[in-house]
């Protein structure tokens, strides 16, 4: 197809075609991304980008909506589908606003939340100072144990009866172990709070059984769509059908204007691949990968934070190895390896320095590859991070790892004609 954008605006088209570039020569390890579908960049680049649709399924403030509709409604429909669960609103704009949504629903400003540390796995929207969650609500951060680094629940368990959260959060951005949403639930029940899951990490594996569901236990569960979920930028929202009249007006009117029907046309899209068996095999391997590389990178003398992952995604700490999580993610990216420094529990560096990166393979399974390439994958990040001072041989390992990259091609179409 012609592109309009290489005559109308060159400048823009090449950055696109750089950037085109650049996902597929580099190999992508940030856990929360992944290469969405053709057929979900065409609905995200379509024409629904043109309409106001402010409000849900037939009762829209706008007319002309009836495709719309359908789109919302099918949206909607796949997703219980795929989390057996209540009720769905489809319109968060992102992750953050899907919890900030659930928030404004049932707490007041001033109000107590508990959810993870963000050094220890916690999101900056679980009640971060700097967030509107910590600002409007008082947070009581959650710890993971120092030996163990896993979530301490009987220690969760005295923070909450201590400071009787209305409202907890279990879910992360970094744990890499399975969260026991049945204890979250007996800990919110003792003190009759809320208990809101974000799964925005491990959606994908929830929604094909290979990581434990928090949909039969949470009030409310909130999820982006982009990471393993493998769909556009957005967040969802599900919940109890009691729960619903609040949670779709705190979307709309409360924090949101007109959805991004092109993005929920997209989401739309995602959820009916995630449908089919093939995402139950793609997640599999999801898993089988993040095992291979973490346990390939424990061999060669890195420390995995808490010894192991059962999701897509670990930590890695590399104090031993002298090195700090931001120059890990320097020296990596300048052998074409896409990573993100991340603190590990208990950290003594700086949120912005870290003693760690994380880890995920979601992108890398996306290009279809397995457990060899993982193999290969663990001893290119050993060779940069043992080379980190010797740009000449940095240079010479982001060739070998475009040659290897280029064996798993990425938007083949795009960059022939890019
Ligand atoms: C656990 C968790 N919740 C929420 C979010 C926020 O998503 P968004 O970036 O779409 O606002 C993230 C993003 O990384 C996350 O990891």
């Amino acid at each position: 197809m012609e592109s309009y954008l290489k005559k109308e605006d060159p400048g823009i088209y090449k950055f696109i075609s750089q950037e085109t570039l650049r996902q597929a020569r580099n190999l992508e390890l940030i856990a929360s991304e992944n290469f969405v579908s053709e057929a979900i960049l065409e609905a995200q680049g379509s024409v629904l980008t043109n309409k106001y649709a402010e409000g849900y399924p037939g009762k829209r403030y706008y007319g002309g909506c009836e495709f719309y509709d359908q789109i919302e409604n099918l949206a909607i429909e796949r997703c219980k589908k795929l989390f057996a669960c209540e009720h769905v609103n489809v319109q968060p704009h992102s992750g953050t606003q899907a919890n900030m949504a659930v928030y404004f629903a049932v707490l007041n400003p001033g109000d107590t939340i508990m959810g993870m540390h963000l050094s220890h796995g916690g999101h900056l929207s679980h009640g971060h100072p700097t967030s509107f969650s910590g600002k409007y609500f008082k947070p009581v951060p959650i710890s993971v144990g120092r030996k163990t680094e896993l979530i301490d629940y009987r220690e969760a368990r005295h923070l909450a009866l201590k400071h009787k959260p209305k409202l907890i959060v279990a879910g992360s951005s970094s744990y890499s172990r399975i969260i026991d949403w049945a204890k979250f639930r007996k800990i919110s029940d003792e003190i009759s709070a809320y208990l809101m899951a974000d799964i925005a990490h491990y959606a994908g594996l929830i929604a094909t059984g290979i990581y434990p569901s928090p949909v039969p236990y949470a009030d409310f569960v909130t999820t982006t769509t982009h990471k393993t979920l493998r769909g556009p930028r957005g967040g969802i929202i599900m919940c109890k059908k009691n729960h619903a009249h609040l949670v779709d007006r705190m979307i709309f009117p409360g924090t949101q204007g007109g959805p991004l029907m092109h993005v929920i046309t997209a989401k739309a899209v995602a959820l009916g691949e995630a449908l089919r068996p093939e995402f139950i095999d793609y997640q599999k391997q999801v898993l089988k990968n993040a095992r291979t590389l973490a346990q390939a990178l424990k061999e060669k003398g890195y420390r995995i934070v808490s010894g192991g992952t059962d999701c897509h995604m670990f930590l890695v700490d590399l104090r031993k190895q002298k090195v700090t999580g931001s120059e890990a993610e320097k020296v990596l990216d300048k052998a074409g390896i896409t990573v993100n420094k991340n603190s590990i529990p208990h950290d003594s560096e700086k949120p912005f320095i870290t003693s760690g990166i994380r880890i995920g393979t979601p992108a890398v399974t996306t290009r279809k590859m397995k457990e060899k390439e993982m193999l290969k994958i663990a001893e290119f990040i050993h060779l940069a991070l043992s080379n980190r001072k010797d740009e000449k041989s940095l240079a010479n390992l982001k060739k070998k790892v475009y040659e290897f990259t280029h064996r798993f091609p990425l938007y083949p179409e795009r960059i022939k004609n890019g």
